[in-house]
Formats: structure tokens, sequence, C-alpha cells
């Protein structure tokens, strides 16, 4: 297919049918594991693999009205770019099925690598050590280094074709391979053995690696191996306008969410903050309400609020042929207010200027 089309579809070539029969037939799901898809697109193929069990499914999706397709079809399907809008969910993953867009990233320019490897690198983050990766690609893609280098690190790796016609588009291998240690010599025989399939006549290759038909006589474990004790957050920073809306939808909530750690009991900072972190988290209002007792100096219970005020400055200046031009210069200005509650005493510290007093009186 032509690269434009390809790119006006944004890859979509969903893994046929019978490539996931094949590969439902070689699996055994443990109850409870937890699958993605991370380019999922409507969702069929997840589904298809996973129908009936009970283990739990997960996609990402850039293509809108895909992913709204794929929300009915998963557990949990999101709207996002996922190399770029899905925070990193470590450790998460029993099982990963990666079918990635077949391109480069950046338009293909000499420094860009193929979307392949960028998938397989970030995602293979998210498998749980011992969990199971199967991701489909084109033959093409194992041009590149950096994608051999990734997927010989799997252990126990094996490589299949897609089956008959069904191989002549795009020429797909399927590889399945475990999170794991490998040895030294291990990788080097599967990268050998990688180079030496990206180096043969595309029609050679099915009959050298067999096809997914002898996957389906095969048995992998899909076993409950993720983090558990990990807190599992599985979101996208990408908000759709159309369903944003703040006081029913939970999103702000959400939002506010990634701003914070999933716990506080194990958390350090990585220093110490210093002065100016705190003033930039009191002015940002992230302690407004907090009531403080300032026992220090015994000026008693304080209350803070920080702020942010923006003005605007409007400069006219004429040019040599007459014409006016107005420049308007918009500015911010961080301050603190601190209500002083047994003094009836309001203090406002503002950036750049002194401190201001008032006292308060009584409505
Ligand atoms: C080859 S299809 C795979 C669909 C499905 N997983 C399957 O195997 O049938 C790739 C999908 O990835 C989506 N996609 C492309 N770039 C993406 C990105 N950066 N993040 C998430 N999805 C993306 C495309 O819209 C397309 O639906």
């Amino acid at each position: 297919m032509a690269r434009l089309a390809s790119q006006s579809k944004l890859g979509y070539y969903p893994t046929p049918s019978e490539v996931i029969t094949h590969l439902r037939r070689s699996l055994r799901f443990e109850a409870g594991t937890r699958i993605l898809d991370p380019c999922c697109g409507s969702g069929e193929a997840l589904e298809q693999l996973t129908t009936g069990l009970p283990v739990n499914t997960y996609g990402i999706e850039l293509e809108q009205n895909r992913v709204l397709d794929a929300s009915k079809r998963l557990h949990s399907a999101l709207w996002g770019d996922a190399l770029r809008d899905v925070p990193v969910a470590y450790n998460q993953f029993d099982l990963i099925y990666l079918n990635p867009p077949y391109d480069f990233e950046n338009g293909g320019d000499e420094k860009s690598q193929r979307l392949e490897f960028r998938f397989l690198r970030r995602f293979k983050s998210f498998l749980a050590r011992k969990g199971l990766m199967i991701m489909a690609f084109p033959l093409s893609a194992l041009k590149s280094e950096a994608l051999v280098d990734q997927i010989a690190r799997f252990k126990d790796l094996e490589i299949f074709a897609f089956p008959g016609e069904l191989y002549e588009v795009f020429k797909q291998l399927v590889i399945v391979g475990r999170k794991d240690s490998c040895t030294k010599a291990a990788y080097e025989e599967q990268a050998r053995y990688l180079e030496k399939i990206a180096g043969m006549p595309a029609a050679e290759v099915p009959a050298v690696v067999g096809t997914t038909e002898r996957l389906a006589s095969k048995e992998y474990k899909v076993a409950l191996v993720r983090a558990e004790q990990q807190p599992f957050r599985f979101e996208s920073y990408r908000l759709d306008p159309d369903t944003v809306d703040t006081a029913k939808s939970g999103v702000l909530t959400k939002a506010l969410a990634f701003l914070e750690p999933p716990t506080m009991q194990k958390f350090r900072p990585l220093s110490s903050l210093r002065q100016g972190h705190l003033g930039m988290v009191v002015v940002s209002g992230q302690c407004n309400g907090l009531l403080i007792t300032d026992t220090d100096e015994h000026r008693g219970r304080m209350l803070v609020q920080g702020y942010v005020r923006s003005s605007s400055k409007t400069v006219e200046e004429k040019e040599d042929d007459g014409t006016t031009i107005s420049r308007t210069t918009r500015s911010y200005k961080a301050g603190l207010r601190v209500l002083y509650v047994d003094q009836a005493k309001i203090v406002t510290i503002a950036q750049g200027e002194d401190e201001q007093e008032e006292t308060c009186h009584a409505a």
C-alpha cells in the first residue's frame, strides 16, 4: 500500500481473524490476567483472543472512532498516542499483544526510527517479568538493527509468518517471547537468526520459519506474573473535548490525580525541597486553605492562599511612515496572602513588592 494511504489510516492493518484463531489455540490463560493491546484499533483482535475467558483486557488507540468501538469490546480502552499520552505502567501486564503501525516515525527522515521499534521498546516496560510478548510486524521492519536488538532480548523467542495469502501484502511475521533474562549466547543466536531472515527473499521466509498454523499447536502459559503490590493506573493525558464536562464527568478529578503520586506511603522526594520549590508550591495554590500554627515566632494560626495575577501594558509607537503600532505586554505576578487568624490581620507578599499589611474588620 502506498505510504500516504497507509498514513491516512494511521496504519490500520487489523490482525486477520485466522491468525488470532491460531494464537488463541496456543494460549493458556490464568484467570485474572491483564492483557494490553497498545494499538488496539476497534478492539476486535483482543476481543477474539479472549472472549469468554476470565481475563481483563486493555487497549490504547489514537483514532477516535476506533477507540469508541474498542471501549465496547474491552474492559478499558484509552484514547491517545500510546507513545506519548499514556504514562508508563511498569510491569503491570501479563501479556502484551502488539500490532503497531508499520512505518517510520517523523515521516521517515534519515534519523528516524521504525515505529515497531519505538512501540516494542516502550511497551516492554509495561510487561511484567516472565510476561509474554506477542508482536506482529512486516518482514521489512527487520532491516532495523534497533528492532532486531529489541526482539532478540526476549527469552525463548519464536517466529512465525502469516499463513498463505495473508502473508502476501505486508509479509507479516509474528514473534512470541518472554520478558526474562536471556543469556548472551542466546541473545546472539536469536539476533543472527533474525538477521538471516531479514536478508532472505521474502517468499522463502514462511517455509523457513513456519506459519501461525504451526503456532496453533504450541502451548504458551499466560500466568499472573505482574507486580500485584504496585498501584495500577491506566489513564491517558489526552482529554476528549466533546466529553469533557468537568462538573459531571470526573475528568478534572482524574487530571488532578496525575499531579499526585498514587500513594504517599513510600513517597520520598529525590532531594529535599528548597525554598524556591516551596514558594512555587504555595503560590500555585497547592496549600490554599491550609491552617498552619506558627510556633517559632508565636504568631498563632495562619491561613495561606497563593495567587497569580496577570496584568497588561499597552504602548503605542509611531513608525517612520506615520502609522501607529500598539504593543501589549502581558505579565504575571505570583503572590501569597496570609491571614493571621488570631490577630485578624492579612499580610500580602507579592513578587517584587514590599509586604503589605491590612487589618480585618468584623462584618
Ligand atoms: C496495525 S493496526 C492494529 C489493530 C489491532 N491491534 C489489530 O491487531 O487488529 C494499528 C492501530 O494502531 C493505531 N495507532 C497508530 N498510531 C498510534 C499511536 N501512536 N498510539 C495508539 N494507536 C496508534 C492505528 O490507528 C491502528 O488502529
